[in-house]
């Protein structure tokens, strides 16, 4: 396949979940963009969508070469911590073994990886925890993302990889926190907040705007994509409610410590992002800004 224009041809797996609806939003215009279907169809208009067996070595270097890809995006994971729970040998394949494979054809191909990670590797302390701080891993979830960082490290020491949170406006098919949020207060319904678990969520768009601009810079190895703050998610509803101008007193604050019935998570996932804003000599800005954005970002869409 040749170009067809001067853009880079990235290649996103993964492209039907969350993250991979604000990469293509954000990135389509600059790459040319080709998209890894797995069960789910894609219906985007002027994106070319394949099949590739992501545990398939030889059909991945296939398609690279075939393709002429310039990076590969691996957003391809099993991103549900009580389905990681549940169904660990799902969990270890998607996330440690699909990411090993993707990450060892990208090296053996010379393609550019960017390969995305999470927050939830850390534990109880309310810090902000860097990329050389000692995870501490509670579940599935976390292991099987861990592993899958190390193994794409290991086969492919180029690869960037990026931990991070995010929220957003989502696809129909799968909402985000915030549009969790936003729903059940918009239509008048009570919800819980957990104020003793805290993150550092940034604005989807965000993510891979920051991912490609280390990738740019030549940056490889882990690094955190985060806002420049950590708080509860029970603060995190009244960012939003106050944003988007809904009742706060429809937030109630809950502890996890009550939730028997959900599988062990950290009460802590605060990243610091400092590396990566050193690097790209800018700052992140905080929660409450990326709260601001989104709120900027549906205005202009009515
Ligand atoms: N969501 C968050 O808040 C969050 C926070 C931190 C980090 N992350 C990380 O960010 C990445 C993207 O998260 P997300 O929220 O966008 O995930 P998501 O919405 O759950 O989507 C997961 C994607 O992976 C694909 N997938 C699953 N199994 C696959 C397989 N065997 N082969 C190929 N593709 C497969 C799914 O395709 P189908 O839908 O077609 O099955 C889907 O496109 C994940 O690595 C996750 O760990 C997410």
């Amino acid at each position: 396949m040749s170009l067809l224009n001067n853009k880079k041809r990235i290649l996103i797996t993964g492209a039907s979940g969350l993250l991979g609806y604000f990469w293509i939003n954000k990135m389509f215009k600059e790459f040319e963009i080709i998209l890894v279907a797995h069960q789910r169809q894609l219906n985007y208009k002027n994106l070319k969508s394949i099949q590739i067996d992501l545990f398939s070595f030889d059909e991945i270097v296939k398609q690279i070469k075939k393709l002429n890809i310039h990076i590969v995006i691996n957003l391809a994971g099993i991103s549900n911590v009580e389905k990681c729970e549940n169904y660990p040998d799902l969990a270890f394949a998607v996330n440690q073994k699909l990411a090993s494979i993707v990450a060892k054809a990208c090296s053996t191909t010379n393609t550019k990886l960017i390969h995305i990670s999470t927050d939830h590797l850390f534990g109880n302390e309310n810090k902000l925890f860097t990329e050389n701080d000692i995870p501490i891993l509670v579940n599935n979830y976390a292991k099987s993302k861990y592993l899958g960082e190390c193994e794409v490290l290991r086969e492919n020491p180029k690869a960037l990889v990026c931990r991070t949170n995010f929220f957003g406006k989502g696809p129909k098919h799968r909402v985000s926190i915030s549009d969790w949020i936003i729903n059940d207060l918009t239509n008048n319904e009570i919800i819980n907040l957990f104020d003793d678990v805290c993150f550092s969520p940034i604005i989807g768009s965000k993510v891979p705007e920051y991912a490609h601009k280390l990738l740019d810079l030549g940056a490889s190895g882990i690094y955190n994509i985060s806002a420049d703050d950590v708080i509860s998610k029970y603060k995190f509803g009244e960012y939003i409610a106050n944003a988007f101008n809904l009742s706060q007193r429809l937030i109630n604050k809950s502890s996890i410590k009550e939730r028997k019935d959900l599988t062990k998570r950290p009460l802590c996932m605060g990243l610091s992002n400092k590396k990566a804003s050193l690097i790209l000599n800018q700052s992140f800005g905080k929660v409450i800004d990326h709260v601001a954005l989104l709120y900027e970002h549906t205005k202009s869409r009515i």
